[in-house]
This record gives C-alpha cells, structure tokens and sequence, in this order.
C-alpha cells in the first residue's frame, strides 16, 4: 500500500462528512499534530493517521443547531453530553464502513473505531496511539487557526478563551510533547492577545 496516497484518498473520503460543522480544517491541523507525535512518542501509524482523520465525521448525522448545543465552552448539561456521545457513536460506525470500503485491515480497523467511540467522553486511554489521537485532537484548540476559529464559534472573547485553555492546560494532555506544544502555542496566543490590545 501506498501510505500516502492512502492518507490522501482518506482525507477526500472523508470531506463531505466534515461539511457540517467545518472540520476539514480542525482534521487537517490534529492530522499535523498526530505526525509530530508519532514521531517523538512512537505508535503505530497505521491506526493513528486513520483515526484522526476520521475522529470528527460522526457530526455529519447531527443537524447543525443540535452541534451548537452539544460543543463548545458553555457546553454542559445531559443533553450536550448525549449529542456528543451521538458524534462519537455515528463516527465510529462511518469510519468503520470507510475503511471497509477501502478494504483496511479488520483488527487495525476495529482499534481505530473504538478509539474514535470514545475519544471525546472517554477518560481513559488503553494504549498509545489513544493518547496521540486524544492529544492531536486537543492540541488543535491551541493551534493559531483553532484558538481564533473556536473562539468565533463559540462567541467568546479572547480572555475567556484563554482561561479555559490555561485550566484544562495541565489536565488534557496525555503525552509530555503534546503538553509541550500546547504550553508554547498558548505563550503565543497570549502574546498576540496583549499586541492587539496595545494596537487598539
Ligand atoms: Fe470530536
Ligand atoms: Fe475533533
């Protein structure tokens, strides 16, 4: 198998279910993330890349005011937590259907199915590749591009942004890279927050 051009019929597979809620970019930044952790803490590729690309296409079966309920800083309640599960659920039965079409192997598949199951609302973590697609998921908050798209999503306001990032900060991160990165993009974000401030 050609990796490459597996990674990249994947990511065209998976596009139209990432229209919903305008993930293409989210998957495209964790999917860079997940490279850089594979190659500073290890794990198998073969069922990282895949999940990651994959992880987000179950919030095509929700309908986009159900997806505002259901994500987001403010997000709390049984229904949030029950939509979530939905995108969790859906995901992972579409990213199984996928990459049977593709015809990927079976056992590699069924890791990356139950990964994507629970990589929202699960606390724990069974092995390594877990962690780095938990990780890449998360890191996109902090990203340049994910830090301002999520705050304009969820209409909040820079301070409160970082403050939500800089609580969870020590809490989300299950590698030592991934904690690293998220510290240093974080620094950035603040020092961006202080220019704009002065610039006004
Ligand atoms: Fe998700
Ligand atoms: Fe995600």
């Amino acid at each position: 198998m050609n990796w490459n051009q597996f990674i990249k019929d994947l990511f065209k597979l998976v596009e139209p279910y990432l229209e919903t809620r305008g993930d293409l970019l989210h998957t495209q930044v964790a999917h860079k993330y997940s490279l850089l952790l594979l190659e500073e803490e290890g794990g198998d590729k073969r069922i990282v890349e895949p999940a990651v690309i994959l992880h987000d296409v179950g919030w095509s079966r929700l309908k986009p005011e159900k997806i505002k309920v259901a994500y987001g800083v403010r997000a709390a309640g049984e229904t949030a937590k029950r939509l979530n599960r939905v995108h969790e659920l859906e995901g992972a039965k579409i990213a199984r259907a996928l990459l049977n079409e593709k015809k990927y192997d079976p056992a590699l598949t069924d890791r990356i199915a139950l990964i994507i199951e629970r990589h929202d609302s699960g606390k724990e973590t069974d092995s390594l590749e877990e962690k780095v697609v938990k990780d890449s998921d998360r890191l996109w908050r902090f990203s340049k591009v994910g830090y301002y798209q999520e705050m304009e999503r969820q209409s909040t306001d820079s301070e409160e942004r970082f403050r939500f990032l800089s609580k969870h900060l020590g809490t989300w991160f299950f590698t030592e890279t991934a904690r690293k990165v998220a510290d240093e993009e974080l620094k950035k974000r603040f020092q961006e927050s202080g220019n704009a401030k002065h610039k006004t």
